[in-house]
């Protein structure tokens, strides 16, 4: 069955591997244009959830990520090859990237090496290179173009500023502001 969005200004579907609650909200499967995850759920909707205009899900084969209860993307760049989990009520805002994948080596020779790969493939993607999981907390709030980095874990309740590079976990209910990013203080939930 090919599942097509009643109001989408493109034309594509939605992947069949993408489990969307009912309540849901997607604005366009243009957001799936460079996913090609493999794995069931490899996108996860939960109820309320909504992915906006601008939001890409770059995901690749064996790549999973999952929107929880009320869970809103605005524009976001998520860059998965194993686990990126958007807890309930996070708010992620216009440009953030979240990547659980640098998908390139820092040697320049390994990079010569990998661009040449991209060239034979199909799709043209970079691929390789160790994935680490990103957890991005329930009820967090990740400000415009912050980019948050593999293997960091967004605690509960936290905000992150606008313009932002993550690079270390950032613990419950704290500000954290910066590239890199510090704690700048605690909230209250
Ligand atoms: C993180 C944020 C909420 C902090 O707001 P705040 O508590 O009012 O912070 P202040 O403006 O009092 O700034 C406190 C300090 O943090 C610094 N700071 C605040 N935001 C910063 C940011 N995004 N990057 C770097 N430093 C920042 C300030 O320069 C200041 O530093 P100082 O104490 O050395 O002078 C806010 O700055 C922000 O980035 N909001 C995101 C807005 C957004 O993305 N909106 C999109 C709509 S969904």
């Amino acid at each position: 069955m090919t599942r097509r969005l009643e109001w989408d200004w493109y034309s594509g579907t939605l992947p069949e591997n993408v489990i969307v609650d009912e309540t849901a909200y997607i604005e366009t499967s243009f957001s799936f244009l460079l996913y090609r995850s493999e794995v069931h759920g490899g996108v996860t909707y939960g109820h309320g959830a909504s992915t906006y205009l601008g939001t890409m899900f770059d995901v690749g084969p064996t790549g999973r990520v999952s929107l929880g209860d009320y869970a809103l993307v605005h524009g976001a760049r998520i860059i998965c090859d194993a686990r990126v989990e958007i807890g309930d009520f996070a708010l992620i805002s216009w440009n953030v990237v979240i990547m659980d994948n640098y998908r390139l080596p820092l040697s320049g020779d390994d990079r010569r090496r990998q661009l040449m790969k991209v060239a034979e493939r199909s799709p043209r993607v970079l691929s390789g290179f160790r994935p680490e999981p990103v957890i991005i907390g329930p009820n967090t709030w990740i400000g415009f173009g912050a980019c948050i980095l593999p293997g960091v874990h967004i605690g509960e309740g936290s905000v992150v500023g606008a313009k932002s590079v993550v690079r270390e976990s950032v613990p419950p209910y704290k500000v954290a502001v910066g590239n890199p990013a510090r704690i700048l203080r605690s909230i209250n939930g």
